[in-house]
């Protein structure tokens, strides 16, 4: 008898197996399992047989039952699987890499803050940072901008109350550092200014400074060119042309305005530098006496140089960036080239 029901057995997954080769489609496989291994199937209908044979050869009967269940429910899964896989619009490669989304980068500004700090740091030079709410005294008159000057208009100001602006420059932590500590003195100062200037393609009315500060017994104009020249060399590349113009700051004294052979037609002249074939890129000189001695400073014993550059400016020269209002926009479509 238990021979009987082995033979069934042997038959069933036999037939299965056929089945499963034939059945196209899902409803046909889960017609095939429904039959063979429902609770109404026919293994069903070998198990309830079990009853009839010696209770010594149920468990070799049951456990060959078992294993048919197992290996016909296996193919169907198996044969639902490359149905689905087959059926795919293109066969998926499951050894390729998944697609990373874009996470964002840095910001253009970002990168240039970030290598003129790096080249400043490797001249000794160590960062500094203040308020951008600012007081008058030291956005103005400890630079030695008496506040009825016209000085204090070059910059047209966003007050925020009687006595405090939003600074107008990164200068006014010259005072700020000096006050707090004594020569010497290096340090380069990245931040946010003010200016009440129009948005247009050249003027953001909040865009960012570095300030630079070196203040040591001893210092000269020499150092001030020098230290200029190579970092113009560091980041425009070593042929770069420096140009120290005369100018006038009221904290520097001599000033300089600082320019470099054009990025863009490389000094021949192009509409970029207005055919001078030079592009400005900061503004400097050796630290006003005065500033010392608004500090507490001898101005006797000590002499520094100080400087002024727009990242924004020299990123727009580096990345041939037409209109500034790119970089404050937000857009991702620009942003994203520079990840
Ligand atoms: N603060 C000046 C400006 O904003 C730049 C400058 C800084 C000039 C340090 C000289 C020295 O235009």
């Amino acid at each position: 008898m238990s021979e009987e029901l082995l033979g069934q057995l042997d038959r069933l997954e036999a037939e299965g197996r056929e089945a499963i080769r034939r059945a196209d489609t899902p409803d046909d496989r889960e017609e095939v399992r429904v039959r063979f291994l429902g609770r109404k199937g026919r293994l069903t209908g070998v198990l309830r047989q079990l009853g009839t044979i010696s209770p010594e050869l149920r468990p070799v009967v049951g456990a060959r039952a078992n294993e048919v269940k197992e290996a016909l429910s296996e193919l169907i899964d198996a044969a639902s699987a490359k149905a689905d896989y087959a059926g795919a619009e293109e066969p998926i490669d499951l050894s390729l890499p998944g697609r990373r989304p874009w996470q964002g980068g840095r910001h253009p500004v970002t990168l240039v803050v970030e290598e003129i700090c790096e080249i400043f740091r490797e001249l000794g030079f160590v960062r500094a940072a203040g308020p951008e709410a600012e007081t008058t005294w030291y956005n103005f008159t400890a630079l030695n901008i008496p506040l009825d000057h016209p000085a204090a208009d070059m910059h047209d100001t966003f007050f925020l109350g009687k006595d405090v602006v939003l600074r107008t420059h990164t200068s006014p932590v010259q005072a700020r550092v000096m006050e707090t500590h004594e020569p010497p003195i290096r340090v380069v100062v990245p931040g946010m200014v003010y200016r009440r200037d129009p948005f247009d393609a050249s003027h953001a009315p909040g865009f960012e400074q570095i300030e630079g500060l070196a203040v040591d017994e001893g210092i000269t104009f020499v150092d001030f060119k020098a230290t200029i020249r190579a970092f113009v060399e560091r980041f425009f590349g070593p042929d770069t042309k420096t140009r120290f113009r005369p100018s006038y700051f009221p904290f520097t004294e001599p000033s300089a305005e600082v320019d470099v052979g054009c990025q863009i037609c490389g000094g021949h002249g192009c509409s970029a530098c207005k055919g001078t074939g030079w592009m400005e890129i900061m503004g400097a000189g050796m630290v006003h006496p005065a500033v010392f001695e608004n500090v507490g400073y001898d101005s006797d014993r000590y002499t520094g140089f100080a400087f002024g550059m727009g990242p924004a400016r020299i990123a727009m020269l580096r990345y041939r960036i037409p209109d500034i209002r790119l970089l404050y926009e937000s857009d991702v479509r620009f942003l994203e080239q520079f990840a």
